[in-house]
């Protein structure tokens, strides 16, 4: 599926192949009411779903204007939002006699995920995760061994997120059988369509649920993003309320000014990476360009097709907060809310403090709390 002049399937015509194999099951799935109720099954009992939408009445005096509802995605089970899409697509790898997964991670929340439903499903699990990931991250990676994975230590390049991808489709191309579980809704069709079908619950849930609460859309809805998953499987649901103000999340790193950030909005340059055309951090000569973040599942050079397209079009605005301040955020939240996000989560914390004073005191706005922040303990306090 292409979203406008983004997205494709620029891949060798080996994988072509494949990745139509996989579009004509998800096709068959998604419709399938037995396939469907196993899914919903295990997000409700497994999961843990419906995910709690939860008032953050402090932190909406600290910011000062709208009431702030923070989405509680960190609540789920293994601690953030990749285990919506780690089932759904597991279920889909059964349903097509896979026995082998493979996957990539870069904070390691999607690797865990991964392990997780392998343990679940009695699947073989290989996780890819670039080497300073490995050290920065390292309680995930305890993890997934206990839960039976291999970890490929990834040594390539900038040993992060990346390289863990090329890393992962190269094996892939070896290993054909093996049924490549895509953590974000980036890489050639259908992925970016299957991930946002997994995750789209998200907005689901919290369109219903702020209804319910305060019987108003909110004012705007933020989300980070890293290839964009946690953020689109909130927006989907919001798009057609034109009302509504969309903002997406880009690691601003040390400033978007120094070159040092993992913005691909930020860098407008429209290219080819794994497999999909979008906007990259590429240079003048076409080379892609390192990303920098300090939250390793936003330090990507790409961003999901469909967001390139929403920007293109002006639906959804993208910005970037830098380190400091989601380090800023992160302390702030586990002081005023008693709740330790995550850091990539805490970018989306620090932009929704920012524009929360725009907004009147009787308005409201919603924040995706995407993960928890146990991980990244040693990073923010060094
Ligand atoms: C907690 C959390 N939030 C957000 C992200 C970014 O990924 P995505 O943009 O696919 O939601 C990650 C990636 O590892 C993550 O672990």
């Amino acid at each position: 599926m292409n979203y406008g002049e983004f997205g494709g399937q620029y891949v060798p015509q080996e994988l072509k192949e494949k990745l139509n194999e996989i579009e004509k099951e998800f096709l068959k799935a998604k419709d399938d009411k037995s396939f469907l109720a196993q899914y919903e099954y295990y997000l409700k009992q497994y999961v843990g779903r419906p995910s709690p939408l939860y008032y953050a009445e402090n932190l909406s005096k600290y910011a000062g204007g709208a009431k702030i509802f923070l989405k509680r995605e960190d609540l789920n089970h293994t601690g953030a939002h990749k285990i919506n899409n780690a089932i759904g697509q597991a279920l889909l790898a059964k349903r097509m006699g896979k026995t082998h997964i493979i996957a990539e991670t870069g904070a390691g929340q999607h690797g865990v995920a991964t392990a997780t439903v392998c343990s679940l499903f009695n699947l073989r699990c290989t996780i890819f995760m670039g080497a300073k990931d490995v050290k920065k991250q390292f309680s995930n990676v305890q993890k997934m061994k206990l839960l039976g994975a291999e970890i490929v230590e990834v040594k390539e390049g900038e040993q992060t997120l990346k390289e863990a991808v090329d890393v992962a489709f190269k094996y892939l191309l070896e290993n054909m059988d093996c049924f490549y579980l895509i953590g974000s809704c980036v890489g050639p069709s259908p992925y970016p369509e299957m991930v946002k079908f997994f995750q789209k619950i998200i907005g689901e849930e919290a369109r219903r649920q702020i209804l319910e609460q305060e019987n108003k859309l909110p004012k705007a809805i933020v989300a980070c993003v890293g290839g964009g998953s946690n953020s689109i499987g909130l927006f989907n649901e919001f798009i057609k309320d034109k009302n509504v103000e969309i903002f997406g999340i880009e690691g601003a790193g040390k400033g978007l000014k120094t070159g040092k950030h993992a913005s691909a909005i930020y860098n407008n340059k429209i290219g080819i990476l794994h497999g999909m055309k979008t906007y990259i951090m590429e240079d003048e000569n076409g080379e892609v360009q390192d990303a920098y973040s300090i939250s390793s599942g936003l330090d990507y050079p790409g961003i999901g097709p469909e967001h390139a397209y929403l920007n293109k079009i002006g639906r959804v605005k993208y910005d970037g907060i830098t380190d400091e301040e989601a380090v800023d955020a992160f302390k702030l939240l586990t002081r005023l809310e008693g709740i330790i996000p995550a850091l990539e989560s805490s970018h989306a914390i620090a932009y929704g403090i920012k524009i929360a004073k725009k907004y009147d005191k009787d308005d409201c706005i919603i924040i995706n709390l995407s993960g928890r922040g146990d991980k990244d303990m040693e990073t923010v306090l060094k």
